[in-house]
């Protein structure tokens, strides 16, 4: 039988809505690799210029199921953090997210898209579909639970 995928609709998020961003957050990264950022840190970016959060929620329900945090300076866009809880994984969230980010960024006036992922994370292979390739890699870039260190590649592509 085939699974019912739920509609979803993306919004524009505050750091009113931060509750939702972590409880995601939280059961998407887990804590082993240290990708996640904490509460304090989300807050902090909010309010920066040229920061913005994208919340993906059930067309029926107030609930966050997935969000996307970005920056865009001048002709660069950043994408921060991009994150679906698990219950809700592979159903085309992310990429949605992901095209809606790529999207915003373009007509912010952004050239190129870029961001900062775990090598080995298994959301590499959503961004390569998605036309990213590597430019770079930051050694020791994220920091486990029990300092552990891990390499980010980084990742970009042209608008
Ligand atoms: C990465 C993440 C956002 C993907 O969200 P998602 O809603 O499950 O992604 P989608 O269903 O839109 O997947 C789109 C495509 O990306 C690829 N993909 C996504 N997750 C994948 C995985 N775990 N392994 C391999 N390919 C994957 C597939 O090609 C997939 O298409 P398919 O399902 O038709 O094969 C989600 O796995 C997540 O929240 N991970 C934890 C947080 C994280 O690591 N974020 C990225 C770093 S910021």
């Amino acid at each position: 039988m085939a699974t019912l995928i739920r509609p979803i609709q993306l919004h524009a998020g505050s750091s009113a809505d931060l509750d939702g961003v972590m409880r995601v957050m939280e059961a998407a990264f887990g804590s082993t690799y240290g990708e996640a950022w904490t509460r304090s840190q989300c807050a902090g970016i909010l309010p920066m210029t040229g920061v913005a959060l994208m919340l993906a929620r059930d067309d029926d329900c107030r609930d966050t199921i997935g969000f996307s945090l970005f920056r865009t300076v001048a002709d660069d866009a950043e994408l921060l953090l991009l994150a679906v809880h698990p219950d809700r994984h592979r159903q085309g969230i992310g990429a949605r997210l992901l095209d809606a980010f790529i999207d915003r960024a373009r007509t912010q006036g952004a050239r190129q898209v870029h961001l900062e992922v775990r090598d080995g994370n298994p959301a590499v292979a959503m961004y390569t579909a998605h036309g990213f390739a590597p430019i770079g890699r930051r050694t020791r870039y994220y920091r486990g639970p029990g300092g552990e260190r891990f390499d980010a590649i980084t990742l970009a592509r042209k608008t």
